[in-house]
């Protein structure tokens, strides 16, 4: 990246302008950070040969909201920044995905640990950028300040108009062409866009987070007509009301999109769902049966932790 070359330029717009004050601050960390997490995706997809990487994109989509939101709730970017640089970091440790149950948020902070002092960062401030990561995965996320920012702005690169873009291109990457990304993952997407206002840790977040949800649940309902008319799939949204995994007596509305009959036979759909305790969050299952043929459909995904 060269945040340098026209350091003469624009003093004004630089002031905003996070690469340049990380690279001023820590030369060469950007640039390593990226090749780093380029080669580790590279390796996880068995040796792309692509020059760019998915998870850099997103890493540096993440970075800028974070500096977004550090200068709104007045703290000073930098440390939420480069913890933002190394959110995900840890995602494709050694080229696996989860590997060995690592969690990798605890490979993030390794990561950060270890790299960090190599371009300068103090050890007070590197110890809060690992105690952030490590708190992502934790309840005191909400507490420590520095992780609010980063779980905001991490949930917030997923919506809005190159948070759906991104979407659509890790699915994509992920084999799945435009069809059945819509009908194994739009579920989650839209139950998470309508919860984000209340997914969100900072005052400043929940801001940006009501606009983001709307627009992205304007685009994928004129998606969803588009997709009918265009006869590729029939789809509609439906939503259901579940007890709320954390607080007793209240209820999360989740939406899901489901063909509004069996495509095998067009007969009519029983639904069940359910709830479970995974690792890391409280997994929602729902199958459908087609009561006159027996095809099935399934959908499955971690609710979101809402306040
Ligand atoms: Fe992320």
């Amino acid at each position: 990246m060269s945040t340098r070359d026209n350091s003469g330029l624009m003093t004004t717009i630089q002031a905003f302008d996070y690469p340049t004050v990380v690279e001023s601050r820590f030369p060469g960390l950007i640039d390593k950070l990226r090749k780093f997490i380029q080669e580790s995706e590279n390796k996880y997809e068995g040796g792309n040969g692509r020059s760019e990487s998915f998870l850099w994109e997103h890493t540096l989509h993440a970075a800028s909201i974070a500096f977004q939101l550090a200068q709104a709730e007045r703290l000073d970017p930098l440390v939420p920044v480069v913890a933002a640089l190394f959110h995900d970091a840890g995602k494709f440790a050694g080229g696996e995905y989860h590997g060995k149950e690592t969690i990798e948020e605890e490979e993030s902070a390794r990561i950060a640990g270890r790299l960090l002092p190599r371009f300068g960062m103090k050890a007070p401030e590197i110890r809060k950028v690992a105690a952030a990561l490590k708190a992502l995965y934790n309840e005191n996320s909400r507490k420590n300040r520095l992780a609010a920012i980063l779980h905001d702005a991490d949930f917030l690169s997923k919506f809005g108009a190159l948070g759906v873009a991104e979407f659509f291109t890790k699915s994509v990457l992920r084999g799945r062409p435009l069809r059945s990304a819509v009908l194994g993952y739009l579920s989650k997407e839209l139950t998470y866009a309508a919860c984000l206002p209340l997914n969100m840790h900072t005052a400043a977040g929940r801001k940006l987070a009501a606009k983001k949800a709307s627009s992205s649940l304007r685009f994928f309902r004129s998606l969803l007509a588009e997709l009918r008319e265009a006869q590729i799939a029939s789809l509609s949204v439906k939503h259901i009301r579940i007890p709320h995994p954390s607080f007793r007596g209240r209820f999360l509305k989740v939406q899901y999109v489901v063909s509004p009959a069996c495509p095998e036979c067009g007969g009519s759909w029983d639904m069940v769902w359910n709830t479970e305790k995974g690792i890391k969050c409280q997994r929602l299952h729902i199958d459908w049966a087609c009561a006159h043929c027996g095809e099935r459909l399934e959908t499955s995904f971690c609710l979101p932790e809402i306040a």
